[in-house]
Order: C-alpha cells, then structure tokens, then sequence
C-alpha cells in the first residue's frame, strides 16, 4: 500500500518569451504583467512538438533518474487540456514513443487540477493492486491553445511538462489525507468555447477566436483564493496536522498574488512555498508535477518531508494532498 513519488522529470522548452518580448505583441508591459501575475518569463515549445513529445522527454529524465527500466512500468496517466488530439489520447502516444509494453494508457482533464486528480486515481490504481509502477504527468502546449491577440490571457502561460513515477511503498510514504471536488455551475468562468461537441470547429469559430483561452479573471482570483484555502483546511484537518508540520508548500501556479493570498491565509511562510510562476508562467496540469521535480533538484524536499500539495483550475476543479516524501 501507501505511494511513492519513486523519481521526478521534467520538461521546459530552451525558448524563453519575456515580458518584453510580449510588448512588442500585445498592449502589455512588463510591469502589469509582473505586478498582477509574478510572472517573468514563460517557455515557448518549438512548432514540430507536441504535448507527448516533452511528456516523452521528461519521462525519459524521470527514468534515468530513478534507474528505472521501461519493463517495470504498467502504466501511463497524462493529465493535460492541451493533448496532442482529441484521440488517440496523448498517454497512448507517450506509450508508444517510449516503447513501453501494451500497458494501460489515458489521458485526465481536470484542467490545473488535472495532476492532483491523476495522483489520486493513481494511488487507487496501486492499491488496488491494477498497477504497480506507473508514469503520471502533468504536461501542457498552452503556446497553441491560446489567443495571442487576447492580452487578457496569453500573457499568462506557458508550456511544459512534468513527470512523476509513482509505485506503492515499503515505508511509510503515502499520500496521509487528499480531497478533490468540482463545481461545474461556474465552469464557464474558464473554459475554450469552441471545438467540442457544443460548438464543433467552424469558420466562424475560427473567425470568432473562440478556440483560445476565456476567462473571467477577477471572478476566478476569488474563487481560487477561497477554494485553495479551504482544502488545505480539509486536509490538514484529516491528517490531525497543522501547518507547522508542513516542511514544503507547493501551490498551483497560476498567480503569484493567489500563491501569496492562500500562505498568508494559511500561515505557511513563502520561504516553505516553492514558486516557479516567476520563470514558467501558468502550464495548467504541469505546474504540480514541475514544482516538485523543481524541488527534488533544489534539494528542497527529502524522504520523510511533509509536502501540501493545493491546487485550483477550469471546471471549476481543485483539492490538496498531503503528501509524505
Ligand atoms: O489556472 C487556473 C485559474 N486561473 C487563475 O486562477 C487566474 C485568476 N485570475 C488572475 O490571476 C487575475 O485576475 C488576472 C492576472 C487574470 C488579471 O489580474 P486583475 O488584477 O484581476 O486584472 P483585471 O482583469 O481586473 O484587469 C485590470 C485592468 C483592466 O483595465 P481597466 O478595465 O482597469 O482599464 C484590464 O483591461 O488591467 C487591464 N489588463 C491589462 N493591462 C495590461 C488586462 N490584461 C492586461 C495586460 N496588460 N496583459
């Protein structure tokens, strides 16, 4: 039983998009860019890339890392709102770029909470006994998705990918409390109008630009804040923890202002937080498994650590776990 976060990989595109460059694109500046969001700078994937082909790489790292043989792996979970099509899903693509036996291989959507989601699914997985070693990402191409003449929005993210393997544990790592809800009543505070069954592709969607990123984003600020909030509660209320116990905070990244909020809100002091919001942007169901890829690198975080793990995005999704390294 239990979980184990086994290795970590990562992914980030050698391409770097400043707040400067963005000047040039969109009525922006770097101030209100930096000032609003934390953000810096934000990673562009090449043209001929896609989203397995940086889960591909960041799995590979992971691999190595953890001097883990491609024989042992018994499944493949990519959480992702930008998959390379609608199917074959993009865990079947990384199945096959990494030559991987006929494994099980899917894809989630849950937007920025899609990695959280797919850590819970997975430890059901191994507990259970259906799987033993598997391959969880977070990975996204937001570069493609979003609308660059909509400055509302395509300053906000980035592209990456991050990996996780996970197995069961024979000590005492575990994910000791989790929580997880949706509500889809405000689901379209965020959302991509066009391109599912509601509103197939046309030339009027494409004419309308309703294939990008719309937001309502001071409505989902307050969202995040209070939802983010609360699931720590929850969590830590189920483990009999408090927050002094929390050795490592890793916060979706999707506003340094929303990551300052929910520590102050917490009590959990930015110097236990890991931020990477500053260098990578918002990459929706990346941020989590980048964050703690950033921290295992940093020698941030070491087994037996208490790492809350919180996190916010489109549906509305979010939840938290608490995770013992
Ligand atoms: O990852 C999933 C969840 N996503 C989030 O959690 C995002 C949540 N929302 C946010 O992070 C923030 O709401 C934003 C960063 C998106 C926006 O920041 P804000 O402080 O809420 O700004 P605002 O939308 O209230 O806009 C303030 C002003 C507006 O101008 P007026 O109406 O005051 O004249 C905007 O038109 O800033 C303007 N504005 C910009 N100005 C320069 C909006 N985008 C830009 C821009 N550059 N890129």
């Amino acid at each position: 039983m239990g979980f184990k976060i086994i290795a970590t990989g990562s992914y980030l595109p050698p391409k770097v998009l400043t707040n400067f460059d963005l000047e040039h694109m969109v009525d922006t500046s770097d101030e209100w860019i930096r000032e609003r969001t934390g953000v810096r700078e934000r990673r562009i994937v090449s043209e001929e890339m896609a989203t397995s082909d940086m889960v591909t790489l960041a799995a590979e790292e992971a691999l190595k890392y953890g001097n883990i043989s491609k024989d042992e792996i018994d499944g493949v979970i990519v959480a992702t709102v930008t998959p390379d099509h609608a199917y074959p899903s993009t865990a079947c693509w990384v199945q096959k770029n990494l030559g991987l036996r006929k494994i099980a291989a899917f894809d989630i959507n849950a937007a920025c909470s899609g990695f959280l989601y797919g850590m819970l699914v997975a430890q059901g997985l191994l507990n259970t006994g259906v799987c033993s070693k598997i391959i969880l990402s977070g990975a996204e191409t937001m570069s493609k998705a979003v609308n660059w003449d909509d400055r509302e929005t395509c300053v906000l993210f980035g592209d990456g990918a991050g990996v996780c393997i996970v197995e069961n544990s024979d000590d005492d790592s575990d994910i000791i409390a989790s929580y997880w809800a949706a509500d889809g009543s405000i689901g379209d505070l965020l959302m991509q109008p066009a391109g599912g069954s509601r509103l197939p592709p046309s030339h009027e969607t494409i004419d309308k630009k309703l294939h990008g990123v719309k937001m309502k984003g001071r409505e989902v600020f307050k969202y995040a804040v209070r939802y983010m909030g609360e699931a720590a509660d929850i969590v830590l209320k189920k483990a009999g923890l408090t927050v002094s116990d929390i050795d490592l905070y890793v916060p979706h990244q999707a506003n340094f202002r929303i990551i300052d909020a929910t520590c102050r809100r917490l009590g959990i002091p930015l110097k236990k937080t890991v931020i990477t919001i500053d260098r990578y942007a918002n990459i929706p169901a990346a941020t989590i498994p980048i964050s703690l890829d950033d921290a295992v690198k940093s020698g941030r975080i070491k087994r037996g650590d208490i790492a809350l793990i919180v996190t916010f995005g489109g549906g509305f999704t979010w939840g938290a776990a608490l995770v013992r390294w």
